[in-house]
């Protein structure tokens, strides 16, 4: 029998409905909100960009599933110039509606259940717990893989650089990750949204030749171009790597019309083409983090981890809803660290995602 809300049920209450009284007093601040509690881009989409879409907007027919030819060449020249990635063939790329939903379906497109084991970070983007959930794995909230002891998972969820702490996993932390992984038939889906946006260290990616010494078996990519192209209202990323994982997920996805839109494979097409908007996007945010990464140390934060990524992950050393109506009260909107798993109660989440106008404006209310 059909039973309403079954599948909700299984998924945490969205928590953005608890910071709803902190965003209405941030937003009386007579000069206005500054809100920094999304990662939300908000600098225009890059006119290259914008005519490659505008360029195919007539064309009437069903994109490919796969991606055209050209997206998954561009695909992998830009992992190979941006980040050193050799060997991906473009076979090995599919495109996503946003890396979101892929993330979101991975466990169950990868045809995990109830017997398995999910492994996510302790911290983290709540999306690794909700794709889980909706494949009814089981989860395990883990940093190192002595918490795992005898076990062996099914698939391990890295994020590097992270969202929310910007922490970076190094590259002998991901080679024992990939070699743990191998032994005991782990798949790893390593979600690579900020590797592009690294500033203190530098951020490498799993199918980097220093991690997996250029075997992809097993290793999964993950690839947004939402924040360092600016194309989060576009829908648009893709998953790379190990290619026989990469065909299985194509030959689901086709069934289930999981398209990118063919206007957008366009717009990819020329975003990963193209470093030099990627370049001056990421001396914006670069700037932004100097100005709010000062003014909160004025203010007696501390930031930890933060060398990479879109966020300064701040503590005041008290639970972070004190913080979060601290800010509020200088109407600056952040997001609680408990929103991204239960050791992230004493830290507040600050986006770098805000015009330089508004940064400029949180520094100035940080520091009188
Ligand atoms: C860690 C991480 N992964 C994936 C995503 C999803 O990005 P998109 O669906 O826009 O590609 C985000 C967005 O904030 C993120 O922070």
């Amino acid at each position: 029998m059909f039973e309403r809300g079954r599948v909700s049920a299984l998924l945490p209450d969205f928590p953005w409905d608890t910071i709803a009284s902190a965003k209405a007093r941030a937003a009386a601040h007579p000069d206005g909100i500054v809100d920094l509690s999304v990662g939300t881009p908000v600098d225009p989409v890059d006119s290259l960009i914008r005519a490659a879409l505008a360029a195919v907007a007539d064309v009437p027919g069903y994109p490919t599933t796969h991606g055209t030819p050209q997206l998954r060449a561009a695909a992998v020249d830009a992992l190979k110039r941006r980040f050193g990635i050799t060997g991906v063939a473009p076979d090995a790329v599919l495109p996503a509606i946003g890396t979101k939903e892929l993330i979101a379906g991975l466990p169950r497109l990868l045809g995990l259940g109830a017997a398995d084991l999910v492994v996510i970070p302790e911290v983290a983007y709540p999306t690794y717990e909700v794709g889980a959930l909706l494949a009814g794995t089981r989860i395990l909230r883990a940093d190192g893989l002595t918490r795992l002891g005898p076990e062996s998972p099914a698939l391990i969820f890295l994020n590097s650089p992270s969202n929310p702490t910007g922490r970076v996993l190094g590259v002998e932390h991901l080679r024992k990750v990939v070699n743990f992984a191998r032994e005991r038939g782990a798949v790893v889906a390593s979600d690579e949204c900020y590797l592009g946006l690294a500033w203190d260290e530098r951020a490498v990616s799993i199918l980097d030749p220093e991690v997996c010494d250029g075997d992809h078996t097993g290793l999964l990519a993950i690839h947004s171009l939402s924040k360092t192209s600016n194309l989060a209202s576009y829908r648009a990323g893709f998953v790379t790597g190990d290619p026989a994982l990469v065909r299985e997920l194509l030959e689901v996805r086709k069934h289930a019309g999981m398209m990118v839109p063919f206007p957008v494979q366009s717009a990819m097409t020329a975003a990963l083409g193209d470093d030099a908007h990627e370049a001056r996007q990421r001396e914006l945010y670069r700037a932004r983090r100097e100005v709010l990464r000062k003014a909160l140390q004025q203010a007696d934060f501390r930031i930890d981890h933060s060398q990479a990524g879109l966020y300064l992950w701040s503590t005041r050393g008290e639970n972070c809803r004190t913080t979060l109506d601290w800010l509020a009260e200088r109407g600056i909107l952040a997001a609680p660290g408990d929103f991204y798993g239960p050791t992230g109660t004493e830290h507040v989440r600050i986006a770098l995602t805000a015009t330089d106008e508004r940064i400029a404006a949180a520094a100035r209310r940080l520091t009188d």
